[in-house]
């Protein structure tokens, strides 16, 4: 039977990033119709409830109803060492993240450390993220059979690294092929999963392990990429070191065919002209983690000279780099980021990135990250008074994005008051 949700909605009808915050349209009192996990139709709630009398009808009251939140860069394995303290990237990876990877060898932690993350995920209101895993196929197949019981789409892959990792994090160039391989054959397409074709960093790859992952991409064009790009100055500093033939850090990539339309770098905080021009030519996907950034004291995202490349962007926590699991709390900080390189992002356009955004640097923007009819019914019930201090805020607003600035400042897991994943409450 057809559910009919009433309640503020949020609609897209553009790019807010291209074309500004004007096409994130907003209804006072309108309604999403689910049938079957898809949107059936979106619209004012009057004329909803005059269309499908046969409806159950949920009304939110105030509550905001919105697309799901989408996380395009996440560690999953890491959300037991998130806010752990006082390091830079390097000594950050050696001293708190690679011993708990290390712990993905036990397919007990895996299902553990997989069921948490997905729990706290749908409490923050995110209903699709792009995961990386470990080198451990096992801490893949965890992810997968977590996320496929709750009915999500999400995207994620084998970790692989095969140099400047503990032994007991590294795999080979044929090991990691192989293994990704019957991974990608197992899951890829399975219900609402994905598999994404994941050498961490160069850093951690040899120029053979690159080569490799870059033939099994050619051998699945139709796969995401995802891997980190330019994120600290040490690093760029070692990746020069260690590929000394290489242009640039995007080189390294470039050369063994792991730059592509459905690539996605996280950061990409310190690029040369001719990566930036590179990435947009060919398409691929930039993944702004703002509190991860701020975190591990990697820089500032040049929003002023990305925006004005017109780059495709997508929104992420980067957890456990990134200190937070909130898509909220990820929006605040990429305004800060924003503030601090004088390009303040409008409310609407930190909502549009965290949602279609994200889904778009995903290229599932065809089926989730808006509400519209036919795309998958993933969507949240967003409480604009969530605590004291957002409300008296809210209470002043003189509109809309007035009203949801607060949150988006200082809202949390607090203001989710409900997730529902293809029409189904989840949370
Ligand atoms: N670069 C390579 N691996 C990682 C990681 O796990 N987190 C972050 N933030 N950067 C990385
Ligand atoms: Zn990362």
């Amino acid at each position: 039977m057809a559910e009919l949700h009433l309640g503020q909605v949020l609609e897209y009808r553009g790019d807010a990033l291209v074309e500004g915050p004007e096409v994130v349209a907003h209804r006072r009192r309108g309604g999403v119709l689910v049938e079957g996990g898809l949107i059936a139709a979106v619209g004012e709630a009057d004329d909803l409830r005059e269309d499908h009398p046969q409806a159950e009808i949920t009304d939110h009251g105030d509550h905001l109803l919105s697309p799901g939140f989408v996380d395009a860069h996440v560690h999953y394995p890491q959300t037991a060492i998130v806010a752990s303290w006082g390091k830079r990237l390097i000594d950050w990876l050696n001293t708190y993240t690679f011993p708990e990877e290390i712990s993905f060898a036990d397919p007990a932690h895996a299902e553990e450390i997989a069921t948490r993350y997905l729990d706290l995920a749908l409490m923050n209101g995110t209903t699709s993220m792009c995961s990386y895993c470990t080198i451990h196929p096992v801490s893949v197949e965890a992810f997968f059979a977590a996320a496929k019981a709750r009915g999500m789409r999400a995207a994620a892959g084998k970790t692989c690294m095969d140099r400047n990792a503990p032994e007991a994090l590294r795999d080979t160039p044929q090991s990691a092929y192989d293994d990704s391989r019957v991974l990608l054959q197992k899951w890829h397409g399975v219900d609402r999963l994905s598999y994404v074709i994941t050498p961490r960093f160069s850093p951690t790859s040899s120029a053979d392990q690159l080569a490799a992952l870059g033939a099994l991409w050619a051998e699945h064009p139709d796969c995401l990429m995802q891997t980190h790009l330019s994120e600290q100055v040490d690093e760029i500093a070692w990746v020069r070191e260690l590929y000394p033939t290489a242009r640039d850090y995007l080189d390294t990539y470039e050369t063994y065919d792991l730059l592509g339309e459905n690539a996605l770098y996280g950061h990409a905080i310190h690029l040369e002209p001719r990566e930036a021009d590179r990435i947009k030519e060919v398409g691929a996907a930039l993944i702004h983690c703002p509190t991860s950034n701020t975190f591990i004291g990697s820089g500032l995202f040049d929003w002023p000279t990305r925006l004005a490349e017109g780059q495709r962007i997508g929104l992420a926590t980067d957890t456990g780099g990134g200190s937070s699991f909130s898509m909220l709390r990820t929006m605040a900080a990429a305004y800060e980021i924003g503030q601090l390189t004088h390009q303040p992002l409008h409310p609407a356009q930190l909502w549009w990135l965290a949602t279609q955004g994200s889904a778009k640097s995903m290229r599932m923007s065809d089926k989730i990250g808006a509400l519209a009819p036919g795309m998958e019914a993933d969507f949240i019930a967003v409480d604009l008074a969530s605590t004291p201090a957002i409300s008296q805020r809210a209470d002043r607003a003189n509109d809309v994005w007035e009203a949801i600035f607060p949150t988006i400042m200082m809202g949390d897991d607090r203001a989710i008051a409900g997730t529902w994943v293809a029409g189904k409450r989840l949370h």
